[in-house]
């Protein structure tokens, strides 16, 4: 904005609203958004969806206050869609009818604050095991709740170091564990093995336990593939979390958190003031979210899906060969639309929005990513590390 665009009141608040030069400052903003989108490789957000159809939603002060399998005395809700997404999440998920429960979050971070919430009024006791891959936010969590934790190593593919898993175990066998597993980390898409695990609680008999699955972006893709590794409800977990603006798409963050059924029950609350039943984190919740997800579910239906996830997995590894050509060592796990790579000097870095970590950056193949922009990507990236090392992993 180049100049402000009222005088202020005292309280900060323009006097007078909507004149013309606030139309420019939105106008300005929708110019610079749309631009932006147009090289945005680094992080996984899926920006090809129209949910223009949902647009006059917005007209309404929908609120999906309380549990989405309840009653709510809010007649301004979307419960019923909100009930749908959650039924299709839990098919998805592998949950068994009616042994499963969830709830549409404001995204992947409440939906991880969740599970280690009931895992921590489950087992209040319990210690919580994490790697050091795993996303920034759940340190905060573990502070904000006050749980014991302890970090451990990752393995160079991002993927939990299971020795040292099983060491710290070990040394605190008398500590019911709650194992934080990544179900594709942020920055390398490297997915911790259940089976592995599993195993390693039962060497121990370490059968009072917790699992949470941190899935965020890679379970999305994992339900539509034909043989994944185990990641869900069927491979024993307790709870778990998606983002649906991730892989699916969605203008407003969210996503979905879903938890065995009789976990929930422990923590469920009446709350007779609003005639509801307490299950979810937030009071207030999105209305809107619900049936943006609904509608992404829908519009693309389950073959529609799992298309869009073969087409991510397919340019993702068109992108690890076009480096790979130019001598630059790219990679990519298993399963993940991620790809690592060195990291290219700042400007191109910032050009393209794509998030560092010490020598190497990623990016994510999520719909709007085409074969042509990766094309375009790769020639921009190899004129600008014109001599730069290649040999990073
Ligand atoms: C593995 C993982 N967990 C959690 C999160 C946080 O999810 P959200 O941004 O939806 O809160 C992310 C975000 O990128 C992530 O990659």
């Amino acid at each position: 904005m180049s100049q402000a665009p009222h005088a202020r009141t005292p309280a900060g608040i323009p006097e007078m609203l909507l004149a013309g030069v606030d139309h420019e400052a939105l106008e300005q903003k929708y110019v610079v958004l749309k631009e932006a989108c147009t090289h945005f490789l680094g992080y996984p957000v899926n920006l090809k969806h129209d949910y223009s159809e949902l647009a006059r939603f917005l007209e309404f002060s929908i609120n999906n206050v309380g549990d989405p399998f309840q009653h709510s005395p809010i007649h301004l809700n979307t419960l019923e869609f909100e009930r749908e997404v959650i039924e299709c999440f839990e098919w998805l998920a592998g949950g068994a009818p009616q042994e499963t429960w969830g709830y549409v979050t404001g995204g992947g971070t409440e939906g991880n604050m969740y599970g280690l919430y009931l895992a921590r009024e489950l087992l209040p006791d319990g210690m919580v095991y994490f790697s050091e891959e795993t996303h920034y936010s759940v340190t905060k969590v573990l502070r904000l709740q006050h749980m014991p934790n302890i970090m451990l190593k990752s393995q160079p593919n991002g993927e939990l170091d299971y020795e040292d898993l099983e060491a710290s175990l070990r040394i605190n066998r008398h500590i019911p564990p709650i194992i934080f597993v990544n179900i594709g980390t942020t920055m390398k898409g490297a997915i911790d093995n259940l089976e592995r695990i599993r195993a390693i609680l039962d060497e121990l008999a370490l059968t009072r336990h917790y699992i949470h699955a941190d899935a965020a972006l890679h379970g999305f893709g994992l339900a539509f593939l034909d043989d994944p590794p185990p990641w869900n409800f069927k491979a024993g977990i307790d709870s778990l979390s998606i983002s649906g603006h991730k892989w699916l798409g969605s203008p407003i963050p969210c996503g979905i958190a879903l938890a065995r059924r009789q976990h929930v029950a422990r923590i469920a609350r009446s709350v007779e003031s609003v005639n509801l039943r307490d299950t979810t984190l937030a009071g207030s919740r999105n209305g809107l979210t619900p049936m943006i997800l609904w509608h992404g579910l829908r519009r693309h239906g389950y073959h529609g899906l799992r298309t869009m996830v073969a087409d991510c997995l397919a340019t993702a590894e068109h992108a690890v060969h076009r480096l790979c050509a130019h001598g630059f060592a790219a990679w990519r796990n298993p399963y993940s639309p991620i790809v690592i790579f060195p990291r290219p000097p700042l400007p191109l870095q910032s050009r393209w929005c794509l998030a560092p970590q010490g020598a190497l950056t990623h990016l994510v193949c999520l719909p709007h990513v085409t074969p042509e922009l990766i094309d375009r990507f790769v020639d921009e990236y190899v004129a600008s590390m014109n001599g730069a090392p290649t040999n990073v992993r």
